[in-house]
């Protein structure tokens, strides 16, 4: 198809913002209901047709080009690009000019997560015949200064975009996906860097507006992005969980009893246990006389026994013993969780840099 919508994914940056989890991996590769967030926007781009991706890869370029591989796997051409510095969306449009030509193409922020996929906006730009150059989409946000933030008219038209305002005119937040045709180019050449030294996006679209050019809006639901705090990423955890379907591939005995919408992926074994759904449980993980409630997620390779565990994220390989209750945690990669025994009886930590404990 000649004038098929491309793709541009952003998987860049230093990733050092969700410290500790992010602190050896990139951002966009930290899972939410155990698959990284940047595969659910690759699958969502398939869904809706688009096949050639450009994707923006920096420091953690190994890790992301081992995790998506040349994209087949998504049914996906991947071709990756190396910025040496996160000079800035805009930036990311420069360095991507020759790859997308002249092509429409749809900007996909890799750590942005959007529960009801792109399909919808990606037909709607297609077909149009208005002669819109971008498109953007827009959510209603209770923290707008930590986003490009969008006014609009009466008549629902965007009127004005700025980065990250101190004083926010409204609390439309840009989502990180938006539809663009070939004047973007024209736009990101225009601008300059902004106070913090990026070429920002917000203000090529700017350009755009205060040129002439039909920017629409649309805005969204269920929409997600990590604001680096723990607890963001817990409530991402819990948006992507609230729509997962029950699959038991694993192996239940008849003394656990598994509720509601949960996920036993293959190869793990659940034995005198009560899982309460939504919740997942990954490959090859062993969970013994526990209790997983709702809203967790626990990865491949672990082992819970005789704990409770309940509105949190255990990472791969770790293993959870003789815990009473934990919530609303975050544990790390092959972290070990233990009661002990041994004398004499007395908290033994060993914390990574960044880490947080709350201890009853
Ligand atoms: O997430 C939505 C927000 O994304 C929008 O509301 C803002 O208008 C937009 O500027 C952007 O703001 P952030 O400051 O949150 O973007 P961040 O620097 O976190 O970068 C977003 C993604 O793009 C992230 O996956 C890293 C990648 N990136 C970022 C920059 C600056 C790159 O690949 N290269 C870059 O140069």
């Amino acid at each position: 198809m000649a004038n098929q919508i491309k793709g541009l994914v952003l998987a860049g940056g230093t990733g050092t913002r969700l410290r500790p989890i992010t602190h050896t991996s990139a951002k966009q590769l930290v899972p939410l209901a155990n698959k990284p967030i940047l595969f659910y926007g690759l699958e969502s781009l398939a869904r809706a047709g688009v096949r050639d991706i450009a994707m923006i890869v920096g420091d953690t370029r190994e890790e992301v080009q081992a995790a998506v591989g040349d994209g087949s796997r998504f049914g996906l051409n991947v071709e990756y690009i190396h910025q040496n510095k996160p000079l800035g969306l805009a930036h990311c449009v420069l360095m991507a000019n020759d790859v997308l030509g002249d092509s429409d193409f749809i900007m996909y922020l890799g750590d942005n997560f959007i529960r009801d996929g792109v399909t919808e906006f990606v037909e709607t730009f297609s077909k149009r015949a208005d002669g819109t150059n971008a498109q953007i989409l827009l959510a209603k946000v209770s923290d707008p200064h930590r986003f490009g933030v969008a006014t609009l008219d009466s008549a629902g038209h965007v009127v004005s975009l700025v980065e990250k305002p101190k004083v926010p005119e409204s609390d439309l937040a840009l989502v990180g996906v938006y539809l663009f045709d070939q004047t973007i180019h024209e736009a990101v050449r225009a601008i300059s860097p902004s106070g913090r030294g990026e070429l920002e996006i917000t203000d090529a679209i700017q350009w755009l507006i205060s040129n002439g050019k039909k920017v629409r809006s649309h805005i969204v639901d269920g929409y997600w992005k990590d604001l680096g705090e723990p607890e963001a990423l817990l409530e991402g955890n819990r948006l992507v969980l609230e729509s997962i379907d029950r699959n038991i591939g694993g192996d239940v005995d008849e003394m656990s009893t598994i509720e509601g919408r949960v996920v036993v992926e293959p190869g793990a074994e659940i034995t005198r246990s009560k899982i309460r759904g939504p919740a997942i449980i990954g490959e090859g993980t062993v969970v013994k006389d526990s209790f997983i409630g709702p809203f967790t997620s626990v990865a491949a390779g672990c082992t819970i026994e005789a704990s409770e565990v309940e509105h949190s994220i255990v990472l791969s390989g770790s293993r959870i013993s003789n815990i009473h209750r934990l919530e609303g945690s975050i544990i790390g990669k092959s972290a070990i969780v233990a009661k002990t025994e041994r004398r004499p009886l007395a908290n033994r930590l060993v914390v990574g840099d960044h880490s947080r404990i709350d201890l009853v």
